[in-house]
């Protein structure tokens, strides 16, 4: 399947197909020089397989995980492109999930102020939502994505096949995602979940989420306004991620941020689906840590904060609130 992501110049194709990592060079302008980004957990016959179809590659491996979404690694990677001639007419390829795609597409963006950057997505997280839409970051100072751009890939190529080596708790991690995008967008989508077994036809969950964030990011690209529906559990998801040293994966915090600033028909679907994929659905908050990281936490405009809520599943509202109500509320739940 071929979707369209439609934003004038910047357009580009999604193609979602099983074993599409081995036609990269006939979906990607691969006659140039090229570096392949990927991470220390990623396996390495998927570097293989795309390596095998360049003239001229680089591979650049970087750890693998959240705290190496940072600037050290830019440097590495900016360091990589200079020493080997990269010009503005040459390419990168991001091969990993989230971390590597949001990293990669920074250094793409930066690089000679911007060179082609494909993205091959291999979680689950990165398939239905990080890898479109064109924000890419690192994190500093502990603040989650607070230096980056919107820097559009040319090309995203999504192959399933390589789910099967991700990890069980990765791949609910991911659908945590998806859970989001059908709870505030799409009420047929929510019950699907709801009701059948996504693992049973994960290309029409990867589909169907990518169909939303589709419409949304080509009504807003830059996030003015609507593009923080995405957002949707983010706001108390990256609190909760910012105070688990690491123990609670992103998809994970997001189930629990979900939970709050939504009414309470809207919860107990949430609980029933997040529960049925072995998403936590409880955790005990330290409010203070909490408004805290809040504050921390870009979203903050001033002393106001917008925060996504679900009046009823498919649908979705965005309200601003002062931070000292934000306080109040959090107190309370
Ligand atoms: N740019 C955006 O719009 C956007 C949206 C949502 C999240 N994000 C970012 O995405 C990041 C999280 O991404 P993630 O959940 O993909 O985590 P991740 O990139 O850290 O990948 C998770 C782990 O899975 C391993 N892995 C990846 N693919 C694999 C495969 N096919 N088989 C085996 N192991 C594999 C990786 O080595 C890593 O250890 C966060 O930094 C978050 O901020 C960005």
């Amino acid at each position: 399947m071929r979707l369209n992501v439609n934003l004038g110049q910047n357009s580009y194709e999604i193609l979602i197909q099983k074993g599409c990592l081995n036609q990269a060079s006939l979906e990607f302008n691969l006659n140039r020089k090229v570096l392949i980004v990927s991470d220390s957990g990623i396996p390495a016959h998927y570097i293989e397989t795309i390596a095998k179809q360049c003239e001229n590659y680089v591979v650049e491996i970087i750890p693998q995980g959240e705290n190496n979404k940072n600037i050290e690694q830019f440097i590495t990677l900016c360091n990589v492109l200079i020493d080997n001639n990269f010009t503005r007419t040459d390419a990168i390829i991001g091969l990993g999930g989230g971390v590597v795609g949001d990293l990669a597409g920074f250094v793409a963006a930066s690089y000679m102020r911007g060179i082609d950057f494909y993205n091959i997505p291999t979680t689950l997280l990165s398939q239905i939502d990080s890898s479109v839409g064109g924000k890419t970051a690192i994190n500093m100072q502990q603040v989650k994505n607070i230096i980056g751009a919107f820097y559009q890939p040319e090309k995203v190529l999504i192959d399933p096949n390589v789910l099967t080596t991700l990890s069980e708790r990765q791949k609910t991690s991911g659908i945590a995602e998806a859970i989001k995008m059908a709870a505030t967008s799409n009420a047929d989508f929510f019950n699907y979940l709801m009701e059948q077994d996504a693992w049973q036809n994960i290309e029409k969950v990867i589909a169907e989420s990518l169909k939303i964030k589709i419409s949304v990011v080509e009504q807003d690209e830059k996030e003015a306004g609507l593009r923080q529906v995405l957002n949707f559990g983010h706001t108390i998801g990256h609190a909760i991620e910012a105070n688990s040293s690491g123990e609670l994966y992103h998809g994970e915090c997001i189930a629990l941020g979900m939970l709050y600033f939504s009414g309470e028909q809207v919860q107990e679907k949430l609980k029933i689906v997040l529960h049925k994929y072995g998403l936590p659905t409880e955790i005990a908050l330290n409010p203070d840590l909490i408004y805290q990281s809040i504050l921390h936490d870009k979203k903050a405009d001033g002393d106001q904060i917008t925060i996504v809520s679900v009046p009823q599943i498919g649908s979705f509202e965005l309200n601003k609130i002062s931070i000292a109500d934000l306080k109040t509320l959090l107190m309370n739940v």
